[in-house]
């Protein structure tokens, strides 16, 4: 049975694009809704015009009322009955309360090699650490910020003179070729874990 797959974004939406475009005729999942927090992210119109239904629920007039708006969220989700949730730049902390209602069922990228750098800024803080290397994790979701069993992660090296924003594009390339492999593998049942580049022999 092919999965139904809902994508969340915040913002422009690569890894949703990556996603989408990955997901052809021989693949175990289907892409049926691309729903954003932010009613003016570029990833909507992206969805739009690659076909896939799209809402918006915007987190700003729920303030601090996390259960409300996450009420409002499964009430845009659940009439595309999705069987599973990726997460691709969508910046909202979900609560347990929402995350217990798809543990094992829903999926994240996160811009760095868990469990190194968990939350935000990760690309500066690896390269004020003086490490040599950097990266993105996809895993599943659980009630702890980024920290659910990771399937994949890809490895980047930080160059000399490199600035945040230099390794956020070398990793953001990486993500569009991890996320992919990771859902083609996940929504098949096959949880082993993905590694870029890969091992050699
Ligand atoms: C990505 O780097 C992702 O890892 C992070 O936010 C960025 C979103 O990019 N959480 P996009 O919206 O998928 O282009």
């Amino acid at each position: 049975m092919t999965k139904r797959v809902a994508i969340l974004i915040s913002g422009g939406g690569s890894n949703m694009v990556a996603l989408a475009r990955s997901m052809t005729r021989d693949h175990p999942a289907r892409p049926c809704l691309v729903l954003a927090n932010d009613p003016t992210a570029g990833g909507l119109t992206k969805a739009a015009e690659m076909g896939i239904p799209t809402a918006a629920v915007d987190h700003r007039p729920f303030g601090k009322d996390r259960a409300a708006f996450e009420a409002a969220l499964t009430e845009a989700i659940t009439p595309h009955a999705p069987d599973m949730l990726c997460l691709a730049g969508f910046m909202r902390v979900l609560t347990e309360g929402f995350v217990s209602q798809w543990q094992g069922r829903m999926l994240n990228i996160h811009p760095s090699l868990l469990p190194n750098y968990r939350g935000l800024h990760t690309h500066a803080r690896a390269i004020e650490a003086g490490d040599a290397e950097a990266g993105c994790t996809v895993h599943e979701v659980t009630p702890a910020l980024d920290d659910g069993p990771i399937l994949g992660q890809a490895r980047v090296p930080i160059l000399p003179g490199d600035t945040p924003g230099d390794l956020a594009a070398r990793v953001l390339e990486q993500e569009h070729l991890l996320y992919p492999a990771v859902l083609r593998r996940f929504a098949a049942g096959d949880r082993r874990p993905v590694f870029l580049p890969e091992p050699a022999g």
